[in-house]
């Protein structure tokens, strides 16, 4: 049996049984919603001037209705962008031998390649190969990533500063919009970490039976979701999923489940997961800012009075939250729940 799903789908032309999903948890592909998707935010304006608070309305805004918003004039140019992608696409081309290398189906190493999910607790297994890195602080992690693509190491690198750099305005950006102070969020997240993936999904022949990965909230503060020119990922709104097709060289930004903490829930974390097609390969390259794991979670004291608006998590160690993501494995069901008061 091939460990990777990437060398297995050129031996089926069906798709193995371990990845069919039952009846009731499939994607009903007919019943996506094609024709909106969630907002636009031009970040042109958002470094101080006049019009700053306008772009901290608008993101507050997509936070609390969507918990999801595209951004363009975002800081990252084209070329760190275009690189990026291009090296992914490289890495999962590269012979499976060269690949195995970096495999594991350990989720606490800091840099591996693995399949599916956790391959070690899931009972289904999901369509997507995935090479995850731990990117800061940047120096304590490089030495362990890839050689091969030999540009690997340089692109990832500057993709990695780019990305960290837009997470933190983006956090003071969402700390204002809370009404809180521009760094309270920042502050809140200890030392800082910053984790990626470069999620690969071959095509497979029967999209209708499988997940690319099946819905689920992010665990982390923040998501800037990189993603190529084939359309996968569907964001659930109202109890609909919606598709949100690719917009060349802007990011897909999510509240992930430690945003919905500090907010006491004026955020959401939202479900979406990505779905595949029959004809072409997908590339998506998530960012994951998140707290060191030594920080501890809660809501932010200012968002709590007792009478109105009780906290509704108790305190936790970003550590402990961490682990329990990975071992419970990917479903709809919260992760929040466990810390819920
Ligand atoms: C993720 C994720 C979506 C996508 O990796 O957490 O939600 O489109 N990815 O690949
Ligand atoms: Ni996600």
């Amino acid at each position: 049996m091939k460990p990777l799903l990437t060398d297995l789908v050129s031996t089926v032309n069906s798709i193995p049984q371990n990845f069919i999903r039952p009846e009731s948890d499939r994607p009903n592909l007919d019943e996506v919603t094609f024709d909106h998707s969630i907002p636009l935010v031009d970040l042109q304006h958002l470094d101080d001037g006049p019009n700053r608070s306008t772009v901290v309305k608008a993101i507050g805004d997509a936070c609390r209705n969507y918990g999801f918003f595209q951004v363009k004039n975002h800081g990252v140019s084209k070329e760190v962008i275009g690189k990026m992608l291009h090296v992914s696409k490289q890495f999962f081309h590269l012979p499976e031998s060269e690949r195995l290398k970096n495999y594991s189906d350990d989720p606490m190493k800091t840099t591996r390649l693995s399949t599916s999910f956790n391959v070690r607790t899931e009972n289904i297994s999901s369509w997507r190969d995935y090479l995850r890195l731990h990117c800061y602080p940047l120096e304590d992690y490089v030495h362990e990533w890839p050689t091969n693509p030999p540009s690997f190491r340089e692109d990832t690198s500057e993709y990695c500063k780019n990305t960290r750099r837009l997470a933190v305005r983006l956090l003071e950006a969402i700390s204002e919009s809370l009404d809180l102070e521009r760094d309270y969020i920042n502050s809140a997240l200890g030392k800082h970490a910053q984790h990626m993936a470069i999620n690969y999904y071959p095509p497979c022949p029967e999209p209708g039976l499988t997940y690319g990965l099946p819905g689920h909230a992010d665990p982390n503060a923040i998501t800037i979701l990189l993603q190529d020119e084939v359309p996968g990922l569907q964001v659930l709104k109202d109890g609909k999923w919606i598709a949100v097709n690719p917009i060349p060289y802007t990011f897909i930004v999510n509240i992930g489940d430690q945003i919905q903490v500090v907010s006491n829930d004026s955020y959401k974390s939202v479900l979406h997961r990505a779905v595949v097609n029959c004809k072409e390969e997908r590339i998506s390259v998530p960012t994951f800012y998140c707290p060191s794991p030594d920080a501890v979670m809660g809501p932010a004291p200012k968002l709590i009075d007792p009478l109105h608006h009780p906290p509704l998590y108790r305190n936790f160690s970003y550590g402990e939250y961490y682990h329990s993501f990975w071992k419970r494995g990917l479903n709809s069901e919260t992760c929040l729940d466990m810390f819920k008061i």
